[in-house]
C-alpha cells in the first residue's frame, strides 16, 4: 500500500493539525455515522424492539462498534501524522507538553473533556444495553435461528416461556458469564461457517449444576405434596377410543429434615445419589452408589455384568436434570403429539384411524426437509382419506405438527432427545429402577414397584372417570396384559407400537 498520509503542500507545513489527513478523516465520518446510526436505531429499539429479532445486533452491536472503529481511526491517523510530520516536516512538531497558560490549549482540553464525557456515558448506557441484548431471550432463540429454532418454538410452548434462556444456561456470577461469553463466541462462529452439530450433542456436559439455576426458583424447602398427573390417549383402532390414565405422583412425602420420601428423595440435601452412565446419552445405568449424608454409610447397586470399580472422573452426582432433562424444551414423540391435538379438538377424532394414520404420516422414512416432509404428508392422507370432507383439515393440521416437533434439518425431534421424566417411551425412571441392580447382599433397589412412585387413581375414559380410588388402581393396559420381562420402551418408541 502506498503511504496513507498524503504529503503535505509547503504551506500547510507549519500550522497543519494532526487531525488534518485521511485516515482521521473516514474516521470521523464513520464514526459519526456509527453515533447517528446508533441514536436512530436505540429510538427504534424503545419504539418497537420486540418486533425484530435482529435489529439488536445492530443497535448494540454493530453500530457501537462503527462507532469505537472510527473514533480509533481518527486517533490512529493524527498519530501517523504527527509521526510523518516528525520525521519529514520542515518544522517539527513541537513536543507534548500541557500547558494551561495558553488559552488555545485550555479551549482545545475542555472540549475533549466534554466529548470523553459523553462517549462514556453513551457508552455506560451502551455496554449495559449491549449486555443486556446478549442475555435476552431474543438473541439466544432467534437470531441463530436455523441452529435454535427447534429448542424456541419448545421453549414457547413450555412452562418456563417466561423464564429467560440464561436462567438455565448461564445463571448469575461473574466467572459463569465469561465462560458463557466464551462458549458463545464459538458457537456463533461454528454458526457463521455453518458447521455446527446437528443434532446438537446432548447432554450438554459443561451446564452449570441445578444448585445454582433450578434452586434459584425451586428451592427443596418449598416442594410438598403430591402432583397430579393427567395423560390423555387414544388407540390405534378404527374409533380411536379414548383411554386416559390419572395418576397422583408421589413427588414429595416429606420436608428437609425430616425422613423426606417420594420421588424427590433423590435431592434431599441428606444424602447423595450417584450413578455411571457407559453410553453418551446417560441412558445405559450400570452402577449407582446411594451415601447418606448424616451416618457416611453408602449403598452400592450393580447389575450383575458390571464388575470392578467405575472410573472417578466419570461418576456423577445426580440433579434435577437427570429427571427433568427437557424442562424447558421438550419434543414431544409424534404419538403424544397427534394425541394432544385430538383432545384439543384440532383433528377430529371422528375419521376412522385417524391417530393411526396420523402418527404413521409424521414418521415416514426419508423425510429431509420441511418441505419434502410437508409432500410426503399430503400424499399419505390424500391417498388414505380421499373422500373425507375433512382431507383439508387434517392434512393442515399434521403439517403443522410436524413442523412444529419435528425439525429434519437441525435433526432435531424427541428420537434424538429423550425425556427421562417417567418410563413410557423412554427407560426414564427404569434405568436405575429395575430388578437387575443389586447390592452386594442381593437387595434390589427400593420403590421399583408399579405403586411405589405413583397411585392410578382412574383410567380408561368417559364414566370411568368419573370414579377415583384413593387406593390406586391396578394399571389395565390397553395393549393387553403385561409382560414382566419387557420394559415399556421395548414397544412404546414414540411412533406406532411396534
Ligand atoms: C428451565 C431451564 C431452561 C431454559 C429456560 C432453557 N433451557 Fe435450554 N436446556 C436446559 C437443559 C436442562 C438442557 C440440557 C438437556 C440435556 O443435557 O439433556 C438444555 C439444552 C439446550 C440445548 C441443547 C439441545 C437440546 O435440545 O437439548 C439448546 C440448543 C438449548 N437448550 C437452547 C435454549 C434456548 C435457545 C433457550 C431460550 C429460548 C433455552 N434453551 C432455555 C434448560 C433450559
Ligand atoms: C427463573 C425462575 C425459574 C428457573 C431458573 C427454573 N424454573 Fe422451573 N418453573 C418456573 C416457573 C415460573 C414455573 C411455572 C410454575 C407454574 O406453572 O405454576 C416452573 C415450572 C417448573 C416445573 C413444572 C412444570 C411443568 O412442566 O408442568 C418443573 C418440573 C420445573 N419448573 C423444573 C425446573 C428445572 C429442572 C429447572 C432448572 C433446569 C428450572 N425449573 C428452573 C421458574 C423457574
Ligand atoms: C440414577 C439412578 C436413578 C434414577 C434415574 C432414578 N432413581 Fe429413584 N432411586 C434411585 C436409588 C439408588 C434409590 C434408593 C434405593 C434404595 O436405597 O433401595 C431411589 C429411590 C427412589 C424412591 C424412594 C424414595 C424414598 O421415599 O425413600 C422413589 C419414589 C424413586 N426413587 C422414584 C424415582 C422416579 C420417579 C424416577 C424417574 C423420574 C427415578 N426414581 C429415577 C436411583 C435412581
Ligand atoms: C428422580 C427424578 C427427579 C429428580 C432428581 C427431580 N425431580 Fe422434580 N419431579 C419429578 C417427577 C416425577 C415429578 C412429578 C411431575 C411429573 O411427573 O411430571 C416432579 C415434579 C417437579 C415439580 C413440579 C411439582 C412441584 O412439587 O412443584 C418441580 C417444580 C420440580 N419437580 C423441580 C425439581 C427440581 C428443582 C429438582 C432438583 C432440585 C428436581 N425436581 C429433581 C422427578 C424428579
Ligand atoms: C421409579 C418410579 C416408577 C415406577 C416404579 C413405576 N412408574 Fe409409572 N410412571 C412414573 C413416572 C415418573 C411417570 C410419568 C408421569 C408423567 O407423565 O409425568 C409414570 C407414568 C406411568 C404411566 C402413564 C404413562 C402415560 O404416558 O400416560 C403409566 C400407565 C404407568 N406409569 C404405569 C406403571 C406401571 C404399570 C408400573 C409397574 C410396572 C410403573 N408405572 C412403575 C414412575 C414410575
Ligand atoms: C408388548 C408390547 C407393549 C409393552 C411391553 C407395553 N405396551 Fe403399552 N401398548 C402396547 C400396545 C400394542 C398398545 C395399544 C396401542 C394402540 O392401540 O394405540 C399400548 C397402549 C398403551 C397406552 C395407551 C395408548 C398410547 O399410545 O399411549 C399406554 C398409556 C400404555 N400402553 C402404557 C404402557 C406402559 C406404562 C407400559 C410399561 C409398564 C407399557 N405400555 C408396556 C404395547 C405394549
Amino acid at each position: 500500500m502506498s503511504d496513507p498520509v498524503p504529503t503535505p503542500t509547503t504551506a500547510e507545513r507549519v500550522a497543519r493539525s494532526n487531525f488534518n489527513n485521511w485516515i482521521s478523516a473516514v474516521g470521523g465520518v464513520v464514526a459519526a455515522g456509527g453515533l447517528f446510526s446508533f441514536a436512530f436505531l436505540v429510538w427504534m429499539d424503545f419504539t418497537q424492539g420486540d418486533k425484530n429479532p435482529y435489529l439488536g445486533i445492530f443497535t448494540y452491536i454493530v453500530a457501537p462498534g462503527f462507532l469505537i472503529a472510527g473514533l480509533v481511526a481518527v486517533f490512529v491517523g493524527a498519530i501517523m501524522q504527527r509521526r510523518w510530520a516528525i520525521k519529514h516536516a520542515a518544522t517539527k512538531p513541537d513536543k507534548w507538553r500541557l500547558d494551561f497558560s495558553n488559552a488555545r490549549q485550555r479551549r482545545r482540553l475542555t472540549l475533549f473533556g466534554l466529548g470523553a464525557l459523553t462517549f462514556l456515558i453513551l457508552s455506560a448506557f451502551g455496554s449495559y444495553q449491549t449486555y443486556l441484548y446478549s442475555e435476552s431471550t431474543q438473541f439466544c432463540g432467534q437470531v441463530c435461528h436455523a441452529a435454535m429454532n427447534p429448542e424456541f418454538v419448545a421453549y414457547k410452548r413450555g412452562a418456563h416461556a417466561r423464564v429467560d434462556c440464561v436462567e438455565c444456561h448461564v445463571g448469575s456470577g461473574a466467572q459463569w458469564f465469561i465462560k458463557a461469553k466464551i462458549n458463545g463466541t464459538h458457537q456463533l462462529i461454528a454458526y457463521t461457517l455453518d458447521n455446527y452439530k446437528r443434532p446438537i450433542a446432548t447432554p450438554i456436559k459443561n451446564l452449570r449444576p441445578a444448585q445454582d439455576t433450578c434452586e434459584k426458583c425451586h428451592w427443596p424447602q418449598k416442594f410438598n405434596g403430591n402432583v397430579d398427573v393427567s395423560n390423555q390417549h387414544f388407540l390405534s383402532d378404527k374409533k380411536n377410543t379414548e383411554f386416559d390414565v390419572r395418576m397422583l405422583m408421589r413427588v414429595n412425602l416429606g420436608q428437609p429434615g425430616s425422613p423426606i420420601g417420594g420421588i424427590h428423595w433423590h435431592v434431599n440435601p441428606d444424602n447423595r445419589v450417584e450413578y455411571l452412565a457407559i453410553d453418551d446419552k446417560r441412558q445405559d445405568i450400570p452402577w449407582m452408589r446411594v451415601t447418606d449424608l448424616k451416618t457416611g454409610t453408602a449403598k452400592v447397586f450393580r447389575i450383575e455384568s458390571f464388575k470392578g470399580e467405575p472410573p472417578a472422573d466419570q461418576i456423577r452426582v445426580m440433579d434435577c436434570m437427570d429427571c427433568h432433562n427437557r424442562p424447558a424444551h421438550v419434543f414431544p414423540t409424534a404419538n403424544e403429539a397427534v394425541e394432544r391435538a385430538m383432545a384439543a379438538g384440532a383433528l377430529p377424532t371422528s375419521v376412522p384411524f385417524i391417530k393411526r394414520e396420523a402418527v404413521k404420516a409424521m414418521t415416514q422414512p426419508d423425510m429431509t426437509t420441511d418441505a419434502v416432509a410437508n409432500q410426503k404428508i399430503a400424499d399419505y392422507l390424500r391417498a388414505k382419506y380421499k373422500d373425507a370432507p375433512e382431507l383439508a383439515t387434517i392434512v393442515s393440521e399434521v403439517q403443522t405438527l410436524y413442523s412444529t416437533t419435528i425439525f429434519p434439518e437441525r435433526k432435531a425431534d424427541w428420537r434424538v432427545y429423550p425425556n427421562n421424566i417417567g418410563h413410557k417411551d423412554w427407560l426414564g425412571c427404569f434405568r436405575c429402577h429395575d430388578d437387575k441392580h443389586k447390592t452386594e447382599l442381593g437387595q434390589p433397589v427400593r420403590s421399583s414397584d408399579c405403586n411405589s412412585c405413583h397411585t392410578i387413581i382412574a383410567q380408561g375414559k368417559g364414566p370411568d372417570l368419573e370414579t377415583l380410588s384413593a387406593k390406586g388402581l391396578k394399571f389395565n393396559h390397553p395393549g393387553g396384559e403385561l409382560d414382566p420381562d419387557l420394559t415399556c420402551s421395548d414397544c412404546h418408541n414414540g411412533g406406532i407400537q411396534k
